[in-house]
């Protein structure tokens, strides 16, 4: 066990640490998944135990809930809570209108459902997301398992007929298995690696039968909280067109990384 931290996770902190700012007691808050969520996580965690910041969680995934309790965060189920004050949750890419590619944590369903639900989206993301055009990373497709091979085979029908340089769609694995996401449907990543137009995609893809949901996220965020290895953070929000820059330094307190 370290407590040193690689120059990407500390980005993943320092994001995280900075989107802090944006969590005010009594909100109904939306607790994303994945890595750079994590870390969001443990600090709302310490405020809660250590400060008795309180504010009424929701979690994107059974992993995300698991830390959370964890961390000392009481969990409420999204029917509970219907509504939410902000959302903070991590990205696989942003690009410059903060349009999204998320589900590599395969739980795009429950986040997409959570943030669309959310007066105000924060993604906090290192440097690495940042990106002119999505696509890069492959696109996951949550689909139900009833036909799933008819439904990846009409997916690859409509990507054959996009202004794309090529396509390949691949089914989720979790080690021999496919991938089984909370709500129990599989994942198709269909890999483009340029998508020209996010939004003539994501209603074709919508419009399939088997297709319960697509990470494309559009218009959904509002601000994105960029960590970067060097240590700057940079908040860029959609709304106001703003852009500010801070430095954050890391203290690597043992209570912090214990679990690392
Ligand atoms: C989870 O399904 C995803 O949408 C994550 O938010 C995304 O994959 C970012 O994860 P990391 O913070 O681990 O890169």
């Amino acid at each position: 066990m370290s407590n040193k931290l690689s120059a990407a996770d500390k980005a993943k902190f320092i994001c995280a640490k900075r989107a802090m700012d944006f969590v005010k007691p009594g909100m109904r808050l939306g607790l994303g998944t994945g890595s750079t969520a994590a870390w969001l996580v443990r600090l709302i965690g310490e405020e809660v135990r250590n400060n008795g910041l309180q504010i009424i969680a929701v979690a994107t995934s059974d992993q995300t809930a698991k830390l959370a309790v964890e961390c000392g965060i009481t969990v409420r189920t999204m029917d509970e809570v219907k509504w939410l004050d902000l959302t903070i949750d991590g990205a696989d890419e942003f690009d410059p209108r903060l349009n999204l590619i998320k589900g590599g944590g395969a739980a795009l369903l429950q986040e997409k459902i959570v943030a669309t639900a959310s007066d105000q989206v924060v993604i906090i993301a290192d440097e690495s997301k940042d990106v002119q055009v999505l696509g890069k990373f492959p696109l996951p497709i949550e689909v139900v398992k009833f036909g799933w091979m008819t439904t990846k085979g009409l997916i690859e029908e409509a990507a054959s007929n996009l202004d794309v340089m090529s396509y390949n769609l691949t089914v989720r694995m979790d080690g021999d298995v496919k991938l089984v996401t909370d709500e129990g449907h599989y994942i198709l990543d269909l890999h483009l690696g340029r998508i020209g137009n996010p939004r003539e995609l994501s209603l074709i893809l919508n419009q399939i039968p088997g297709v319960v949901e697509t990470g494309l996220f559009l218009d959904i965020a509002d601000a994105v909280v960029i960590g970067h290895i060097d240590g700057r953070v940079e908040v860029r929000d959609i709304n106001t067109g703003t852009i500010e820059f801070e430095q954050i330094d890391v203290v690597e307190q043992d209570n912090m990384f214990l679990d690392i």
